[in-house]
């Protein structure tokens, strides 16, 4: 079994004049770190170098393409000394290796990709401080870069996901999820959405590409359910006939179209 002791770092001293992005940027990477360490803790380092899927990375090359792409951009790109050759880099590379093949690259072992993330997420975190609180930088203004950065460790644990979803061998130990509150009753009816004028979209610092530009868009009144479509109404909707009742159906609607509501 691979040992897998992450130290992590406490939470970013605010009181030091960060502004609030700081704080964001490094609970958002430590969160998408734990989820990642979490997922991979239980698993014997053979398991972390197996090709599972010619779909998928092997496991642990996900660790290292994470941490390379972080000290590329938080590092590097912001002007902190390299951790690696930039050579490193071609290694880890998505565009330069077909997800078949990455098993044959002269890969990390597990245990140096694991020091690898440890020591990105510590010089990133001293240089994090160093940074200016405002900036017109564009990787910098409002903390851009921070957010691509976690938020492309979130897609690898989704990433991850999939891979482990994929193995076959040995049974994957589920980490223990926290405990969720129990739901409060939700009236099984529809709210009145009166429509009018909405901002749709975002122009935050944090927000995707096809999350942009925010505008203003008018919506006409609807209905909506008061709580989410189980797989048990959308049964009931199925056997009913729904996919064939042009009430459902936008009118005109051929058959790859979605049903109204
Ligand atoms: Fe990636």
């Amino acid at each position: 079994m691979f040992p897998l002791v992450e130290e992590r770092s406490g939470p970013l001293d605010v009181s030091g004049g960060c502004l609030p992005w700081k704080s964001r940027a490094w609970a958002e990477l430590e969160t998408a770190r734990a989820r990642v360490l979490s997922m991979l803790g239980g698993l014997p380092e053979e398991e972390l170098r197996r090709q599972h899927s010619p779909l998928m990375s092997p496991l642990i090359w996900d660790v290292a393409h994470v941490a390379n792409y972080e000290e590329q951009w938080l590092l590097r790109a912001l002007g902190a000394p390299a951790i690696t050759d930039p050579a490193f880099d071609a290694i880890y590379d998505a565009f330069r290796h077909p997800r078949s093949t990455r098993s044959q690259l002269p890969l990390l072992p597990p245990e140096s990709a694991f020091a690898y993330a440890r020591r990105v997420r510590e010089a990133v975190r001293e240089h994090l401080h160093t940074l200016p609180e405002t900036s017109t930088v564009p990787l910098l203004a409002g903390g851009y870069v921070f957010g691509m950065v976690a938020q492309h460790e979130q897609q690898h644990a989704e990433t991850l996901a999939a891979t482990l979803q994929l193995m076959t061998a040995p049974e994957y130990p589920v980490p223990a999820a926290r405990p969720r509150p129990r739901p409060g009753a939700v009236p099984q009816t529809e709210v009145f959405i009166p429509g009018g004028p909405v901002r749709l979209g975002s122009d935050a610092a944090w927000a995707y590409d096809n999350e942009r530009p925010a505008f203003r868009q008018h919506v006409a009144p609807f209905l909506m359910d008061a709580h989410p479509v189980t797989n048990g109404d959308y049964r009931v909707f199925v056997e009913s006939g729904g996919y064939a009742d042009p009430r459902w159906w936008p009118p005109g609607a051929g058959r790859s179209s979605r049903p109204k509501g």
